[in-house]
């Protein structure tokens, strides 16, 4: 393996995580081939060096990989403009190096997803360029065409900054062409049987070549209909249907995970009964995040997620903080958004779209509590996470770079020339690393981070180790405490789970995972820190063996220290064991209990029915 060492030492999982509801308690990393690691040293990042560091990211404990775009492409839009849906863009190697890559990430327990483009092509696709040459070839009904720009007036355009209308004039076939996103992407016509069966072979191409599913981008849009804004049409969730249907049938344990940029109300549909996605990614929660912190109350929070609804079994929210696309102001109202670029975009030039596109670390003035703290919400507020690359690092971005490529330059590996992204002449790479004092790839990189153990990146790969071992953080019960102080967000996850105590190999070290001589038993999750699995209860254990566990999270919100009065006297008796340093706290009774968090704390809490015996290893 070329790159900074990888320390060899205690590992996650050795088996692949059999269940079927694997997804609700994975961590996903979000990944750009592009931008990733170049094992060719041809300037830009390729399946090889992506799988040359699948060391590194088993090292960091992600469950699943989700990688945007792979296919051949113009690059117009990042890779979602798609010019052939069965195969890979020669320059990130060949459908051999991409099944290469999927059997060693399997080896090594993580899954792999891909990103799906279901809804839309690029103007340089085959198809379309058979479609627009007359009205009578054979894939003359593959797009949709119009004499006309006036039909269905009620959609809307996502592009606002750059496009007019969805419709395009088409001089080869003297006809407009219909697309929701650039005018280089005209959208697919499933109206047309043949498109819609062609998708589904898509799907089961991918997922016969070893995948665990997909990201569906764009999903909202497949279908129109006159006198609507043809977004989430029956007739979408119905092809939805089919493709899970597939999905069932022949490829258990695969899994759909919807992108749907709208109101939770909206979104969860896209879950139907339990028969569509098995994730939707939670939009709205993103930028209130934000705001939450930056107005220092919870209410941003608290209040969307009063307005999301109860999902059906064996689905889950995907909620993430930043990832390939603008910081998306889509779902907040205009006083809101008006707040948002205010406090995140001084500059104009950090707009993109209806957001802003810039990274985590910036946008929090590099603040590294501030970080800890989004990342103790985004690791225990209901959902799966999902954590773009280079934000384990706190990497930076490059504001005076165009549309989305802001946030999407190289991973910084090291110190070395182009951050040992690769090895080709600088003038040759597909984007310029970051070289600025502050976020440049001399001060962060990953090579930097691993030797400190005080790094961000050991921070969160700790923290990974702990959400592991507390599964109720996946798929419990969620409930708010009240809690005089508006800044403090206090909320208690809980649920049954069981403990299944490891085969050989003995506890881990605090903080790291257990060696396992094989994998979990059927049916379970992945070993947890301590040497034992903790489990969610409903996953086919005897209840007899399953125990309560309740996980008290409580979050300061501002710069300043807070106290937090908290209502705790249903858990009278209970002795809080904080999480991260095994500190047994005093035992909660009838009265108020009263936490001091110093500024941006968090503090989990196990909340134990049993005090802990003096001197045990927790
Ligand atoms: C959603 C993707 O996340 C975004 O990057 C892209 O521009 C649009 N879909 C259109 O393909």
């Amino acid at each position: 393996m070329s790159g900074p060492p990888v320390p060899v030492g205690p590992e996650r999982a050795v088996g692949f995580d059999p269940s079927t509801r694997w997804f609700q308690h994975a961590v996903f990393y979000e990944v750009l081939i592009r931008g990733f690691y170049d094992a060719n040293n041809d300037g830009t990042g390729d399946l090889r060096g992506l799988r040359e560091k699948l060391d590194y990211l088993q090292w960091l404990g992600i469950d699943c990989l989700w990688l945007l775009p792979f296919y051949p492409s113009p690059f117009r839009d990042g890779g979602y403009d798609i010019s052939d849906f069965f195969n890979v863009h020669p320059d990130y190697g060949t459908l051999g190096d991409l099944v290469g890559l999927l059997e060693d990430a399997h080896r090594r327990g993580i899954r792999v997803i891909g990103d799906l483009v279901m809804n839309h092509t690029s103007d340089q696709h085959p198809w379309f360029i058979e479609s627009r040459s007359s009205r009578t070839n054979p894939k003359a009904d593959w797009y949709t065409w119009n004499d006309d720009d006036q039909r269905w007036p009620e959609a809307r355009v996502v592009f606002t900054d750059v496009e007019r209308s969805n419709w395009t004039w088409d001089d080869d076939r003297q006809q407009y062409y219909w697309h929701r996103f650039y005018s280089h992407q005209p959208d697919l016509n499933y109206e047309n049987p043949e498109v819609a069966d062609t998708m589904v072979d898509l799907v089961r191409f991918w997922l016969d070549l070893g995948f665990d599913g997909f990201r569906l981008d764009a999903v909202p849009y497949l279908y129109q209909r006159d006198g609507t804004a043809g977004e989430h049409l029956p007739e979408t969730h119905s092809y939805i249907r089919r493709v899970r249907k597939q999905l069932e049938a022949d490829y258990p344990g695969a899994i759909l995970m919807a992108e749907a940029n709208g109101w939770p109300a909206d979104v969860a549909d896209y879950f139907g009964d339990g028969d569509e996605c098995h994730l939707c990614f939670h939009f709205p929660l993103m930028p209130r995040l934000f705001m939450a912190v930056r107005r220092e109350q919870r209410y941003p929070i608290t209040e969307i997620l009063s307005q999301t609804p109860e999902i059906p079994d064996g689905c889950q929210w995907a909620i993430f903080l930043r990832n390939h696309d603008e910081l998306t102001l889509e779902q907040v109202s205009d006083e809101e958004r008006d707040y948002l670029f205010s406090e995140y975009a001084k500059d104009p030039r950090m707009k993109r779209h209806m957001g802003i596109g810039r990274r985590l670390a910036p946008l929090l003035d590099g603040d590294r509590r501030l970080a800890e703290l989004l990342y103790a919400l985004l690791l225990s507020l209901p959902g799966s996470p999902v954590i773009y690359y280079g934000d384990e690092l706190l990497m930076g971005d490059n504001i005076y770079l165009g549309d989305r490529d802001s946030v999407r330059t190289p991973m910084q590996w090291s110190p070395d020339r182009n951050g040992g992204f690769s090895r080709a002449d600088f003038a040759q790479l597909y984007l310029p690393p970051l070289m600025d004092p502050v976020y440049g790839y001399e001060a962060v990189n990953v090579e930097a981070q691993m030797r400190n153990p005080g790094s961000f990146l050991h921070w969160l790969r700790g923290m990974l180790v702990e959400r592991r071992s507390l599964p109720v953080l996946g798929v419990g019960e969620f409930e708010v405490l009240a809690c005089p102080n508006p800044s403090v967000l206090a909320f208690v996850r809980s649920g049954d789970v069981v403990d299944v105590p490891a085969p050989a190999g003995g506890p881990a070290p605090t903080g790291a995972p257990a060696p396992v001589a094989g994998p979990p038993p059927d049916g379970l999750g992945s070993w947890g820190s301590g040497g034992a699995l903790t489990v969610p209860a409903e996953e086919g254990v005897a209840a007899e063996v399953s125990r309560p566990q309740a996980v008290l999270c409580v979050h300061n919100l501002s710069r300043f220290a807070q106290p937090a009065e908290l209502l705790l006297a249903r858990w009278a008796g209970c002795t809080p064991l904080e999480v991260l340093g095994r500190v047994p706290f005093p035992i909660i009774g009838e009265e108020p209990y009263t936490i001091t968090l110093g500024p941006y704390g968090y503090l989990w809490f196990d909340l134990l029915e049993q005090p802990p015996v003096p001197g045990e290893v927790l």
